[in-house]
């Protein structure tokens, strides 16, 4: 099974997690595995199931990520999606499952036809650093309403649990791959 893992990143963190999340992937013998930033990728059609990946600014997906899904939507909508968000909200389970309430359904209320067969959101990482004064300012909202320290270097990735999910993926793919029929466009 042809699969793309693709990702709109900021500053590495969501790209980061889509690496890890390759990496297990490719533990199966049944699963080929690309990982390309979403820039970088000009067509979905040979690939029989898509993981997209993008991290949240203000409270949205990034355009790229939105864009992408517009423009392949109707390959998208034939194959196997699985879609995860990287956001500070996410750094609890109560923070996840708003993000899952929120700011996916959001997104998927552009795409009614696009069912994404696993979605889930991990926490995400901010170095107050590599941020301009602007950006700064909308980040201490966040980190407020997160509970977490607005200053330094914030990384709330829960390793364990993005194992996990990709350990779920992996399997599951690698199950299709060996009894259902491939959906690449040939
Ligand atoms: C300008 C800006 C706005 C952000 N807005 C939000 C937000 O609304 N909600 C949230 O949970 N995280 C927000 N974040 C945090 C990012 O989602 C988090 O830092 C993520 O890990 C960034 O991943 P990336 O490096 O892959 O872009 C924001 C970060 C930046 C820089």
């Amino acid at each position: 099974m042809q699969i793309l893992i693709t990702y709109s990143s900021g500053f590495g963190t969501t790209r980061e997690v889509a690496e890890k999340i390759g990496q297990i992937l490719q533990q199966a013998d049944l699963l080929s595995v690309d990982l390309l930033p979403i820039d970088e990728v000009s067509t979905v059609a040979p690939y029989d199931t898509v993981i997209l990946g993008s991290s949240i600014r203000a409270g949205h997906p990034l355009a790229n990520m939105v864009d992408f899904i517009a423009l392949h939507r109707h390959h998208l909508e034939s194959k196997r999606v699985a879609i995860f968000l990287v956001c500070l909200c996410a750094n609890s389970e109560e923070g996840r499952c708003k993000a899952m309430e929120d700011q996916l359904p959001q997104l998927l209320r552009r795409f009614p036809n696009l069912h994404p067969f696993a979605v889930e959101a991990f926490g995400g990482k901010i170095d107050f650093d590599k941020l301009n004064p602007v950006m700064r300012k909308l980040m201490r909202h966040v980190l407020e309403q997160s509970g977490l320290p607005a200053d330094g270097s914030v990384d709330t990735r829960d390793w364990k649990l993005i194992e996990q999910w990709a350990l779920r993926l992996r399997d599951e793919l690698a199950s299709a791959a060996r009894t259902s029929p491939v959906t690449a466009d040939k």
